[in-house]
């Protein structure tokens, strides 16, 4: 992805490598925004993403429909609404829309009334995919939609090869910038000590046996590796050095894509599975951040699978419940993003992050002049 730091002169700051509505989201990107299972055909469901109140519901065949959840006439909810013939009417009134947001019934009006096409709210691109329902958030208009199966992780699309573990969506008080600065690769050796354990080289299952540095006297390294900066714990005095993170050498995708997918291949011990994590971090508001996340493995065989899901219900599950929620605590902890940006002192470790936070703002900037950021046909490859 070619992008040069641009300038404009017409850009606000709220803080170095914030422009003035980033804070709230890059727009024109597909967002996992729920999951299959939380829209029931029949029943309207309201959400928030990126500062926009919307709402969606299924159809008649099913598939999820995505629109602004204010009604054209007086403002009431449409997700208070009822699905009926396929379409969403207000509950106060009676407006009925489609899942483009086109008014389809005035009751007081004639069935064909032209007065409906005055009427219209905003609709989004909207479709299923793996137990995900995505949501093109934007202006499909000037910068139309690219198709979801190009620009989401490969094992989405192929589940005879794959098995996918998704996690519950999680929602962190803090601005989603202050969360993607949490996957840092450094952070790991000190915030997830305990929670993410690193095996000896001749474990095969059980508890996990590692080597001990104590916290007391734990040093770390950062290192330059091919998958990023990372940390690497040791004691000072000698003993043994302690890994983190395990990421996966050959790993052919991006780590990050746009609009805010960290892709993470782990191999997290000896004779397991190696797997990807997949983490989606994007603005409700202001506030609050919308965290999408699933591990993904590869599987065809239903030996395969089972093997899969032992290792996945044992380690990976509560490994990362653990780990998440030790990242969710340190981020809900910074505080004010711009207050907390201007006053902070980095260090050269810092540099990936510097470089994701540069990633972001370049693509708001390219989108404030007219074009819109994307990625090579290569980057949501699974890893090997
Ligand atoms: S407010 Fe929706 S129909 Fe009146
Ligand atoms: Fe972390």
């Amino acid at each position: 992805m070619a992008m040069t730091h641009q300038q404009h002169d017409d850009v606000q700051y709220l803080a170095r490598h914030i422009p003035k509505g980033l804070e709230l989201g890059l727009r024109n990107y597909w967002y996992p925004v729920l999951q299959s299972e939380d829209l029931v055909a029949g029943q309207p469901l309201g959400f928030r993403a990126l500062g926009e109140t919307l709402v969606a519901w299924r159809g008649r065949d099913g598939a999820p429909n995505v629109v602004f959840d204010r009604c054209s006439h007086r403002a009431a909810k449409l997700s208070l609404g009822r699905v009926l013939a396929g379409d969403l009417q207000c509950a106060l009134h009676g407006l009925r829309f489609n899942g483009r947001g086109e008014c389809t019934l005035i009751p007081w009006e004639d069935e064909d009334s032209p007065l409906r096409n005055n009427v219209g709210v905003t609709g989004y691109p909207a479709r299923e995919i793996g137990g995900w329902i995505y949501a093109y958030i934007g202006d499909p208009q000037v910068y139309p939609p690219p198709p979801l199966e190009d620009v989401i992780p490969e094992e989405l699309l192929k589940p005879d090869e794959f098995i996918v573990f998704r996690h519950p969506i999680d929602v962190w008080k803090c601005n989603w910038l202050q969360a993607l600065d949490g996957s840092d690769g450094f952070h790991a050796v000190m915030l997830h000590s305990e929670s993410q354990p690193v095996a000896k080289k001749d474990w095969h299952g059980g508890a996990v046996e590692r080597p001990a540095v104590k916290q007391e006297d734990r040093r770390m390294k950062v290192l330059d590796t091919p998958q990023g900066l990372r940390g690497v714990a040791y004691d000072p005095a000698g003993g043994d050095q302690l890994h983190h993170g395990h990421f996966l050498h050959g790993w052919k995708g991006e780590r990050w894509t746009l609009p805010c997918l960290f892709s993470l291949p782990l191999a997290p011990a000896p004779n397991v599975p190696p797997y990807v994590a997949r983490l989606y971090q994007f603005p409700i508001d202001a506030t609050h951040t919308q965290c999408s996340r699933w591990v993904a493995m590869r599987a065809s065989t239903d030996a395969e699978r089972d093997r899969c899901r032992h290792f996945y219900e044992e380690i990976i599950g509560p490994r990362q419940r653990k780990v998440m929620s030790e990242d969710k605590v340190m981020s809900e902890s910074i505080g004010d993003l711009a207050e907390t940006r201007n006053a902070e002192h980095l260090f050269a470790a810092d540099r990936d992050v510097v470089t994701v936070r540069r990633m972001m703002a370049d693509a708001w900037l390219a989108q404030h002049g007219g074009s819109r950021p994307t990625h090579g046909p290569d980057a949501m490859a699974f890893p090997v």
